[in-house]
């Protein structure tokens, strides 16, 4: 076999996938042509552990250049002073930003309070099959049982009861605005860290339509794959007088040499944030959201916390006659993807919930609007609602690929 064709051809594959398909995924997104120019650069070639201007290896005058820069950026998107924050651009992906941070602030087997994974927390917000589970101790908050959002007054006893040492907000399957300042308060009230990971919002907040973290954690965490459209990896960035623990905490505590290709990708993708042109596509991602999340409602599908205000939306199939994955399975067949994902106190199974997650960045990023979010809506509702009908899917494919051909990437 040669499996450089091979390899090739999947590669191929992969990217018609990608182009003849809705990717709703909330947490995917396409980056631009100048990220990958960046990722696949020579830059991959070069050892450079440490950080700049203070390397284990010779050869770093241009990639301290590089990462300072992007450091720099990395700041500047979210209009901070680097007098008073520190950004730290090493990290390969947000669950080793996160364990960085824990790492730089805390002892194994200290407090941690974290949202609960299934009100839509982040694995390595505590739990137990994860290292944050395995290394710390967590207590949950979850959310308001009938209205599912996050209720601040709970939040504040449960922490006062626990007396963490460390708190972590920001989700990864939750619809509404998250109210920083209270999450601030609340931890100042207790004497703990507030870590905010933003990985799924971080692009929103960039654009201004989604309240910031800063000033009131302590540390924030990020992916640059997600609303931000960079390479697939993260940030921290931390106060100033924390700077060099995160950075202990990085390198040489978590990671070896970091990816400098990808940092320079990271650096394209924060200067591509600062563009007008990524402020108006975030504002659309939410109202695209809004939109289909109406549509959907008016079709007979049910959301969890009724709606969305950010860039995701959660389908509670409970009163179709599917669990989640069927529903994500039935959609995928159709060529929408999105994943299937547990909702609030669901009564059923990690492996088989009862919701569907799905999402608008990547299609907003296409171009897609108004017209296309309620013809996509109407779709989806009828294949939720019709799973026994295969012909519907096959019509729908068809109708599918027509729309994605209006809107190209790459
Ligand atoms: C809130 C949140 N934090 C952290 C992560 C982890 O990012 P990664 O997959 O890069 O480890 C995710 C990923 O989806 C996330 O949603």
């Amino acid at each position: 076999m040669n499996y450089l064709s091979k390899i090739n051809s999947l590669i191929k594959s992969e990217v018609k996938r990608q182009k003849d398909s809705l990717v709703m995924i909330p947490s995917e997104n396409y980056a631009s042509p100048a990220v990958f120019a960046a990722m696949g650069s020579a830059l991959s070639n070069k050892y450079s552990e440490g950080y700049p201007h203070k390397r284990y290896y010779t050869g770093n005058q241009y990639i301290d250049q590089l990462e300072s820069l992007a450091r720099d950026l990395a700041l500047k998107i979210f209009k901070l002073n680097p007098k008073d924050w520190h950004a730290n651009v090493q990290p390969h992906s947000g669950s080793g930003a996160n364990m960085a941070v824990y790492m730089a602030l805390l002892n194994p087997g200290d407090k941690i309070l974290g949202m609960d994974l299934g009100a839509g927390g982040h694995l390595t917000h505590g739990s137990r099959v994860n290292f944050s589970g395995k290394l710390y101790k967590f207590s949950y908050y979850s959310v308001n049982p009938k209205t599912h959002l996050l209720d601040y007054k709970e939040i504040a006893r449960v922490a006062k009861k626990e007396k963490p040492r460390l708190i972590v907000c920001g989700a990864t399957a939750y619809t509404q605005k998250i109210d920083f300042a209270k999450f601030a308060k609340v931890a100042k009230s207790v004497g703990a860290y507030l870590v905010a990971d933003i990985a799924h919002i971080a692009g929103l907040i960039v654009g201004g339509v989604h309240p910031s973290p800063f000033p009131y954690a302590d540390a924030v965490t990020m992916t640059t794959h997600k609303t931000l459209r960079g390479p697939r990896g993260a940030i921290i960035i931390c106060k100033e007088k924390l700077g060099s623990d995160i950075d202990k905490a990085v390198f040489p505590g978590i990671q070896g040499g970091p990816l400098e290709n990808v940092i320079a990708a990271k650096a394209v993708c924060f200067a591509q944030a600062l563009a007008p042109k990524f402020k108006q596509d975030q504002k659309q991602t939410v109202k695209n959201a809004k939109l289909l999340a109406s549509t959907l409602s008016r079709n007979g599908i049910k959301l969890i916390a009724d709606g969305t205000e950010n860039h995701l939306l959660l389908v509670d199939c409970r009163n179709l006659q599917i669990s989640g994955k069927e529903g994500a399975n039935l959609l995928a067949e159709a060529g929408i993807y999105t994943n299937a994902n547990m909702i609030p106190f669901d009564p059923a199974t990690p492996l088989n919930p009862s919701g569907i997650r799905l999402g608008t960045p990547a299609l907003t990023t296409r171009g897609m609007k108004d017209k296309e979010m309620k013809l996509i809506g109407l779709w989806i509702a009828e294949i939720l609602k019709q799973p026994k009908n295969k012909k519907l899917r096959t019509r729908i494919k068809k109708e599918l690929k027509e729309l994605t051909r209006k809107f190209p990437i790459y």
